[in-house]
């Protein structure tokens, strides 16, 4: 029996537009627009798509966007600097610093100069400990946008087996609190895990986000689970020709999509989500400030 292909692509649109409409009503009703503030450092290609699309998606739910790109050269001291300057901005309600940042900069410094309320990645410490201890947080994206789609399909996750494979602070450890926060009962595995493959197919929900192509194949899946891909890898497709490239997730979607009872494709599945549940937390941000 073939999978259910879980259509991101289309869940997103309806989470974009329930987002307009919250937009639309913050206008009319209390003459607020919703702002988000997006921060670049450098010329990373990838990380460059990835703010033109948060940018025009932003625009398009009717909130404002504000693009501030700095040269790779940028001394730590000036970010932190137009950090504090977004703080104290009324009208930004949510900022992003798109990572990674160059190496001559620390990270963890820049995400914890946002203000936590206007952490719309849920990146900052004081977000990742209230969501630890299941408190109201701003909660990373690509995580909810996974969880929305896993509690469309299923209804109530609770009892269920819900195994994450990677660890990172982006999505894996945020993916277990949410799922942990839903009553699953939640392992984390990782590239160090004994008998990954064991491990994978006690899952009701596996959720792959390891950042390797095709790692997880098809016997790895348990019959009639439910598998989110988070993986986005280029891989080579000499088959569309020369110097030609794919995109591919964590799981080797052919083989696990005849075992799964439901899967996300890559691409058309995470991906999508990550930036609708962006312009969802920045309304969030607004309306909280707001309240
Ligand atoms: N780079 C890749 N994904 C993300 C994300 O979700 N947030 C930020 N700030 N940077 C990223």
């Amino acid at each position: 029996m073939s999978a259910k292909i879980i259509d991101g692509k289309a869940f997103a649109a309806t989470v974009r537009e329930k987002v307009a409409g919250h937009v639309s009503r913050l206008k009319e009703v209390h003459g607020i627009t919703p702002g988000l503030a997006v921060v670049l450092v450098g010329e990373d290609p990838a990380s460059e798509v990835y703010v033109r699309n948060k940018g025009k998606q932003t625009l398009e739910a009717g909130m404002n966007s504000y693009e501030h790109k700095l040269p790779e050269d940028t001394p730590e001291a000036d970010l932190l600097a137009l950090v504090e300057t977004l703080n104290d901005d009324p009208a930004v309600h949510g900022i992003l610093v798109q990572l990674p940042l160059p190496k001559h900069i620390d990270e963890e410094k820049v995400i914890n100069a946002i203000a936590p309320a206007k952490d719309v990645d849920g990146f900052h410490i004081l977000n990742v400990g209230l969501l630890g201890t299941g408190q109201k947080a701003m909660v990373p994206c690509t995580p909810l946008g996974c969880l929305m789609m896993l509690r469309d399909h299923h209804g109530s996750l609770s009892g269920l087996n819900a195994v994450v494979v990677g660890r990172s602070n982006i999505v894996g450890k945020p993916m277990a609190q949410l799922l942990l926060r839903d009553s699953c009962t939640v392992t984390i595995a990782h590239s160090r895990t004994k008998d990954l493959a064991e491990v994978c197919r006690r899952a009701d929900i596996l959720v792959a986000a390891v950042g390797r192509p095709e790692m997880i194949p098809g016997d790895w899946v348990k019959p009639g689970a439910t598998v989110i891909d988070v993986g986005i890898n280029r891989i080579p497709a000499p088959e569309k020709g020369e110097g030609k490239t794919r995109l591919v997730g964590d799981v080797e979607f052919e083989s696990a999509k005849d075992v799964a009872g439901a899967i996300t494709p890559v691409p058309g599945g995470v991906g999508p989500m990550t930036i609708a549940c962006l312009l969802a937390n920045t309304v969030t941000a607004c309306c909280r400030e707001n309240n």
